[in-house]
């Protein structure tokens, strides 16, 4: 039986076009999912819809619709960008539909039922548009520290779920579970912020508004935010419903992905409710950093937001892709400007890697009418030493991806275009050709191919089009041949023939006028 695999994204709140830094999140998901199935997983993704709340209600009313229409539009909108993106989800769920508030329901009862939940009273420091109560310490400047905005007094009737009760027991399971939290500082970040000052019970409904969920038992309170959002990813896998198959299979998740920001909810919150519920936590939340502008953070009013369909149509989906994976790294936060995008287009895009592959192919034409050459057994040292490189830059992936140094595992292949590259001006195919020397300009050609095939394969889990030109260019028809397994051979090449003349995968840029562009559109 296949391993299986579960990554999940955060579910989305409905506010209009996703911008570059929200798509991160999901195109990120993709990729670990993608390589998980290439490793033979049976792998399943989970992405959504956060859709209540007195936000959407307010916004709904604004464009003159009721919240069901409005959520409906959205929906539709986000999952025609992951469409477009070529994301590989399973489900998407939304967090209206019936089979998650069903269950939002059984649990809520089920914590009632246990003692857990509590009816009280609160009185706090509130800020509207993040829906969440913050003590006077928690405030930045008096502001909201999520958003940075007003925050007002609100006094309310509330039920409340008793997070002090597991403190002790959360970070016990931090201790004994050190790839729980990746990156490890952000586990140090929630232990000194939020846990060691004492843990503040959590406000879990709410009576000032209409748009949620309903407690069964008191319906004039609605289940508040989190309790009902982080609950989708066990909701979507039938949990207590009529068929729990799906739960049984792939729960509990390999990795669930999420920004910065939501954090906080992930990791303490959402271990909480897990453990009242008594179900085993998911191995990995993996915590990312954003993608920001030179000037701070994208908003329409600095007229500095830039959206993926934008770069998509002209630049296509892989480069996109791979400009925001390969932008952000596990310590800090990435950066998205024009010039950034169009170096890194025309340098590692164009320059390193659709020239490797282009000179390869017009050199096996040439000097061997677009056969390659089989190996030939005993590679000389330069050809050893190029496979002993390929082998090392394969692992040093691996390692890296398996981490979720996600920007660092892609500098390793572009580490190995680049030394690919090299080996061609070291073992010089046109003099070799020129004097005859037969058996070196085979094995040169054939290394040549042989690293193609396998930069190829490591970038399909990021650029999947990509991946499949390269390879239909340097003629490997055989799927044995595009496995992550066969990243191991170097000698099994037979009866390749090239194409007689390959079209660049990616063609230079005029840089001025394309960071031009990109600038006029984020003015839009
Ligand atoms: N609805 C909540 C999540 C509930 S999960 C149970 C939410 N939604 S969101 O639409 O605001 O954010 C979705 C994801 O986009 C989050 O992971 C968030 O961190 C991410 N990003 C939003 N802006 C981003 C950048 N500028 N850069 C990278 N990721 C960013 O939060």
């Amino acid at each position: 039986m296949k391993e299986t695999f579960y990554i999940t994204t955060p579910i989305y709140y409905p506010s209009g076009k996703y911008h570059i830094g929200t798509a991160y999140t999901t195109v990120l998901a993709d990729a670990i999912k993608r390589y998980n199935k290439l490793r033979e997983k049976e792998t399943y993704m989970l992405t959504g819809a956060d859709e209540h709340g007195q936000k959407i209600e307010t916004k709904a009313q604004e464009s003159n619709k009721t919240p069901q229409e409005y959520v409906d539009e959205m929906a539709k909108m986000a999952q025609e960008l992951w469409t477009k993106m070529d994301i590989q989800y399973n489900d998407f769920i939304r967090t209206t539909e019936e089979r998650h508030e069903k269950i939002v329901q059984k649990i809520f009862d089920k914590f009632m039922e246990q003692g857990d939940i509590y009816k009280g009273e609160y009185e706090g420091l509130y800020c509207v548009p993040c829906e969440t109560f913050f003590t006077q310490t928690q405030l930045i400047e008096g502001k909201c520290p999520d958003c940075g905005r007003e925050i007002v007094p609100m006094k309310e009737e509330a039920y409340f779920f008793n997070m002090k009760k597991y403190a002790d027991k959360l970070l016990k399971y931090y201790e004994e579970n050190p790839d729980f939290i990746k990156p490890e500082y952000r586990k140090q970040e929630m232990i000194n912020n939020f846990i060691k000052p004492g843990l503040e019970d959590l406000c879990v409904t709410r009576t000032t508004f209409d748009w949620g969920i309903k407690v069964l038992k008191d319906p004039k309170h609605i289940v508040y935010v989190w309790l009902d959002a982080l609950t989708n990813y066990i909701t979507a896998l039938g949990y207590m419903s009529e068929d729990e198959t799906l739960f049984n299979k792939f729960w509990p998740a390999n990795i669930q992905v999420v920004g910065k920001d939501i954090a906080r909810f992930h990791l303490i919150y959402w271990p909480i409710f897990l453990m009242a519920l008594d179900l085993p936590l998911p191995k990995t939340i993996f915590v990312h950093n954003w993608i920001m502008m030179k000037d701070g953070k994208m908003s329409k009013s600095k007229g500095n937001v830039i959206y993926p369909e934008t770069l998509i149509e002209r630049y296509g989906l892989d480069a996109t892709k791979y400009f925001l994976l390969r932008e952000i790294p596990m310590s800090q936060d990435g950066i998205f400007s024009p010039e950034e995008f169009i170096q890194r287009y025309n340098f590692d895009l164009c320059n390193d890697l659709s020239n490797l592959l282009n000179r390869t192919v017009s050199m096996v034409n040439k000097y061997f009418n677009g056969q390659v050459p089989e190996y030939n057994g005993t590679p000389n040292e330069i050809d050893q030493e190029i496979e002993k490189i390929s082998k090392e830059q394969i692992k040093k992936f691996e390692t890296l991806f398996e981490n979720f140094e996600i920007a660092n595992s892609i500098q390793e292949i572009w580490n190995l275009v680049a030394r690919t590259n090299k080996y061609i001006d070291e073992t010089m195919p046109w003099a070799l050709a020129k004097e005859e020397k037969t058996e070196k300009l085979k094995s040169s050609m054939y290394h040549l191919i042989e690293n193609l095939r396998k930069i190829a394969i490591l970038i399909k889990p990021i650029m999947n089009e990509t991946s499949e030109n390269i390879l239909k260019q340097i003629g490997v028809q055989d799927e044995n041949l595009k496995t992550w397994k066969s990243l191991n051979e170097y000698d099994k090449l037979k009866h390749i023939k090239v194409i007689e003349k390959g079209e660049p995968i990616f063609m230079r840029l005029n840089a001025e006028e394309e960071i031009e562009y990109i600038k006029q559109e984020m003015k839009k």
